[in-house]
């Protein structure tokens, strides 16, 4: 089966879900940050701070290259993963694009006491976060399918998910 890539902004639950499906339907589960992490021994924030988001993005993309040619996979990506149109074209490719959703505030919400996201450790979060949601909206919206995340639990999330799984089948 073809991998499933779970997309959208930060704070909207994909590794969460991500992981009650990849319990669910017995598929090996990927978070694309974690994996950078591994990969290079140094924390999301340090590569940032070290390198540079383009190195970031560098790394995400090889990353990307990699998964792609592999099948059943569930895969939590990055929030700025899909922002690439190379990046969208290749997901696609390879696999169900699955976008979650959440309003500007349940984001805030769901992020502000973590500091792992070098983008919203900023002065003033809840305006990041709209700005870059505008930014990015013409790249989430591209996903096979969307759902939206803010009034429902992770398990309902995954539900869903697994229901939009199914259908492709
Ligand atoms: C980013 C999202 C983060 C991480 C990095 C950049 C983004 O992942 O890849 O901090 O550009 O939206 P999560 O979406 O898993 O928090």
């Amino acid at each position: 089966m073809k991998n499933v890539y779970l997309v959208g902004f930060m704070g909207t639950g994909k590794t969460a879900v991500g992981k009650l499906i990849s319990r669910k339907l017995h598929r090996e589960f990927i978070e694309t940050d974690a994996l950078i992490e591994e990969g290079s021994g140094k924390k999301i924030t340090e590569i940032f701070e070290q390198y540079g988001e383009v190195h970031f993005r560098k790394l995400e993309r090889k990353l990307l290259e990699k998964l792609a040619t592999k099948t059943n996979l569930i895969v939590s990506c990055g929030g700025g993963l899909i922002c690439n149109p190379e990046n969208l074209k290749l997901m696609a490719k390879s696999g169900i694009i699955i976008c979650l959703k959440a309003k500007p505030d349940t984001i805030y919400r769901r992020t502000k006491q973590a500091s792992h996201r070098p983008l919203l450790n900023v002065k003033n979060p809840l305006s990041a976060i709209e700005n870059l949601l505008n930014l990015r909206e013409e790249f989430y919206s591209q996903a096979h399918y969307c759902i939206n995340t803010d009034d429902i639990l992770p398990d309902e999330v995954a539900a869903e998910v697994i229901k939009v799984i199914d259908s492709k089948v």
